[in-house]
């Protein structure tokens, strides 16, 4: 076990995708959640390992029990006192577990004496969501941007039993990198050269990701000449993202039951109900306790939903932790700087409420909100008409004189903006109205 447990790990770094591939035969693990009495948590323990939970079924583990504590401080050396080790210790045996999943970030001395102590492999909530992660990256910017996260993740934790990673990551580094990477140098042990080998591949990964964002940055900036807005859809992991887009574009994004099923941003045309058109992007799901290194190398992802004329947050209002999952994702809308956005929330899958009156009641409770099925497509004409309503208001009052040189900007304010005069003279076409504010770059030379 110990030996096939070794060889995936190393065939896992080799691949650069999971941290821990899943094994044939669906791991049995259990969980560990621990609470610091007198510390702020805006998740309940229980609620928290409920999620867990669903992470480790997303990863196709099989969860045989948990274990919730709390204590007045963690133990530097195994997190967790040593009285409940001992117990850990004993289920491990009756259980016949091969993992144990804690809820909180480990320390990589933590993760390496429990693993000593247990005699089971060990694992985080980080690392479970990096594993996820990695599986469901479907852009090359997301998946360089899990890889690099993992390798952040893995580079402290490192120890001799990743010997031999030399031949294996050597390869990869080797291409992008100075020749005979892969040679242990002089006076170096196996350790210290998968230590560098990672390092370098860090490196050459945020080398590949500058490049891979500035074509994108193109992209964007091309997309921002053409003037159509652009909605951003954010939301807690398995809110409905991808089911919306899906429904309300006919996108053919992938919609499943699992966590973090999307996980690039995934940009589709929407038609409002007046005509104009906005851009609908689906970004990465939200998660409580999201591994700073994942924010880390998503940031330029994130930092997109920043640029959006509109966030779109959908809430899963059937949810039990609605309220916990709506702060999260409001926390770090925060985090990133979005704060001064509109935003528009819709309170998804109101199919599953018993009572139709409930989502009525529901929606009062949130100001500026709208209920909906992204599934059966209950309440998304009022969405959509919100959506038109929010990107009009946000439109600016504009009076240009167009020389007929430049008439493409007159036909370009009739498709984005809302034409209230159009007066053809001598010196040009004089055009007033309202624009998205995206657009007013492009009329500058020509305001009146
Ligand atoms: P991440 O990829 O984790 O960010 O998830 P997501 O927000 O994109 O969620 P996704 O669209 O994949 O939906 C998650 C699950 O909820 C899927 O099983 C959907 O079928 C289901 N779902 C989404 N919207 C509705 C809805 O309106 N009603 C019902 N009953 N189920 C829904």
């Amino acid at each position: 076990m110990q030996l096939l447990d070794e060889l995936a790990r190393r065939k896992s770094i080799t691949k650069n995708r999971n941290l821990y591939p899943i094994p044939a035969e669906p791991e049995r693990a259990y969980l560990v959640g621990v609470e610091v009495k007198g510390a702020i948590h805006p998740w309940r323990l229980e609620d928290s390992l409920a999620e867990l939970a669903e992470l480790a079924r997303t990863a196709g583990v099989e969860v045989v029990g948990q274990t919730a504590q709390r204590l007045d401080e963690v133990n530097p050396a195994t997190y967790v006192g040593k009285g409940k080790v001992e117990e850990l210790k004993l289920l491990a045996r009756q259980l016949n577990i091969d993992t144990f999943i804690f809820d909180d970030e480990l320390s990589p001395a933590q993760q390496r004496n429990l693993e000593e102590e247990l005699g089971t492999k060990v694992i985080d909530r980080t690392a479970l969501i990096l594993d996820i992660f990695a599986k469901h990256a479907r852009t090359r910017e997301g998946a360089l941007q899990v890889e690099l996260a993992q390798y952040i993740y893995r580079l402290p934790r490192l120890t001799r039993a990743w010997t031999h990673l030399a031949r294996q990551v050597g390869g990869a580094a080797a291409r992008g990198g100075p020749g005979g990477v892969g040679l242990r140098g002089p006076g170096e042990t196996q350790l210290e050269t998968d230590r560098r080998l990672i390092r370098q591949r860090i490196t050459q990964l945020k080398k590949e990701l500058e490049h891979v964002r500035s074509h994108r940055q193109q992209y964007r900036r091309h997309r921002k000449e053409q003037g159509m807005p652009v909605i951003s859809l954010v939301g807690y992991t398995n809110a409905g993202k991808s089911t919306l887009l899906n429904t309300l574009t006919h996108a053919g994004v992938l919609a499943t039951d699992m966590l973090f099923a999307t996980l690039d941003p995934v940009t589709r045309r929407l038609i409002l109900p007046g005509g104009k058109e906005a851009l609908l992007t689906d970004t990465v799901g939200f998660i409580q306790k999201l591994p700073t290194q994942l924010v880390a190398a998503f940031r330029a992802t994130l930092e997109e939903i920043g640029e959006a004329d509109l966030i779109l947050h959908i809430v899963d209002i059937t949810h039990p932790n609605v309220r916990e999952q709506v702060h999260t994702v409001e926390q770090v809308l925060r985090e990133i700087g979005t704060a001064n956005k509109p935003v528009l929330v819709a309170l998804n899958k109101i199919d599953l409420l018993s009572d139709p009156r409930k989502a009525e009641l529901v929606t009062t409770q949130f100001p500026n909100a709208v209920a909906i099925s992204a599934l059966y497509g209950q309440g998304l004409d009022n969405l959509l008409r919100q959506i038109e309503r929010m990107l009009t208001q946000q439109m600016v009052q504009v009076r240009a004189r167009v020389p007929y040189a430049a008439s493409e900007l007159v036909a370009l304010f009739h498709r984005h903006g809302i034409v209230t005069q159009e007066r053809h003279g001598q010196n040009g076409i004089l055009i007033e109205g309202k624009l998205p504010p995206g657009l007013m770059g492009r009329f500058e030379p020509y305001l009146e």
